[in-house]
């Protein structure tokens, strides 16, 4: 699979004064990675001033593959398509997770990540669920730091840029037999990236189909969990939103994600957000921006959400926000909701709190401000 020049580097993991990544200290990592840098660099090719999000891939990806039991020597290649048995256990039982995880640049051409321990931590217990390996934490942060470093022209400073990182793991054992697969390939491909939702944001309260149930994959970034939107969120577009809010499989009586995010209500001056569960993902944004919120004195609930209450509050006109989160989109103002054939708009606030919470969270996630938090990971 590699051709021309085969650099192999030998890579260490970086800590310095990102003490609060110290755990990674215990996991040097022994291995190398090889590296093969492409001779064809296609950066002069991107329009980075309009880019349609995850359309476009940088330079190189990461290759790492599990097989006889153990993860082996990574690679970071050439991006480009790669040969697959069609029977590949992805192809047919689906067996795939994914993160999402951004790279910032600052003037000084510093580059930043947010809170990558978490994504490490997620995609593992994605993994777990689907009874794939856990990835090691040494490789997840050599393999990200050296593909940054080689496509650190990718990333471009300014507040609204980013190099979008997609890690990922599938199935690629051969066989159709329904059973997990005895080999896989974890990649990390990246996209250069501006915002994610282009025009305003209308959302359907979900009333009949659902994205996850009790003891399900629903925590997971499982690829599958994806996938079962899609039919769903095509009827409602059809209606004229772009996104589901997703209720409880039960009773469809709790609202629990939008789309593919977090969703949070500012009813009066509280913000509330539903309590994390083995139904809805532990969204990196969403828990910073409790955080965030908090530590601006903005009342935060963490409970359980009834659509009752929240129409209630939208007809007494106090329900002022609704907004989604999460790495792509950070956070997403939503403009107007429909549920069971009734339509309500929501209030052109000047002073919201998705707009204050958002430049506030961009702001630490470019190192444009002070981290009092710690979030920040200077990659070097
Ligand atoms: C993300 O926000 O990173 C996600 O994983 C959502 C994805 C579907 C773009």
């Amino acid at each position: 699979m590699i051709q021309g020049l085969n650099l192999i580097i030998s890579a260490v993991w970086k800590l310095g004064e990102n003490d609060k990544f110290a755990g990674y200290k215990d996991a040097l990592m022994t291995e190398t990675i090889s590296i093969t840098r492409t001779k064809n660099s296609k950066i002069n090719e991107v329009d980075f001033k309009n880019l349609s999000f995850g359309t476009v891939f940088s330079d190189h990806m990461f290759i790492c593959d599990y097989k006889n039991g153990s993860w082996q020597t990574p690679e970071i290649v050439p991006y480009g398509p790669m040969e697959m048995d069609p029977a590949s256990k992805v192809f047919h039982y689906g067996q795939a997770v994914f993160e999402g995880m951004k790279a910032y640049k600052d003037e000084n051409d510093k580059i930043w990540m947010f809170r990558p321990d978490q994504n490490f931590e997620r995609i593992n217990k994605s993994s777990e669920r689907l009874a794939m390996p856990a990835f090691p934490k040494d490789y997840f942060f050599e393999g990200i730091s050296e593909l940054l470093k080689l496509e650190k022209d990718w990333i471009k400073t300014g507040i609204e840029n980013s190099l979008y990182l997609r890690p990922f793991v599938i199935a690629t054992e051969t066989g159709v037999s329904a059973s997990p697969s005895n080999a896989y390939r974890f990649m990390i491909i990246c996209a250069p990236a501006q915002a994610y939702y282009s025009g305003e944001v209308r959302v359907l309260f979900a009333d009949t189909y659902s994205r996850s149930a009790d003891g399900g994959v629903g925590f997971a970034k499982a690829a599958g969990n994806y996938a079962a939107q899609f039919y769903p969120t095509e009827l409602a577009k059809q209606e004229g939103y772009q996104q589901v809010v997703w209720t409880d499989a039960n009773t469809h009586e709790y609202l629990e994600e939008a789309g593919t995010m977090n969703v949070f209500f500012r009813v009066g001056d509280t913000l509330i957000t539903a309590p994390t569960s083995d139904r809805i993902l532990d969204g990196v944004t969403r828990k910073s921006i409790i955080e965030l919120a908090k530590s601006k004195d903005i009342k935060v609930e963490v409970r359980p959400v009834k659509v009752k209450d929240i129409l209630e509050a939208a007809r007494k006109g106090e329900l002022k926000e609704i907004f989604g989160a999460g790495t792509a989109a950070t956070i997403n103002p939503i403009v107007g909701f429909g549920y069971k054939g009734e339509d309500f708009d929501l209030p052109k606030l000047e002073d919201s709190y998705a707009t204050k919470l958002k430049k506030e969270l961009k702001e630490i996630q470019a190192n444009l401000a002070e981290d009092p938090f710690g979030w920040r990971y200077e990659v070097k």
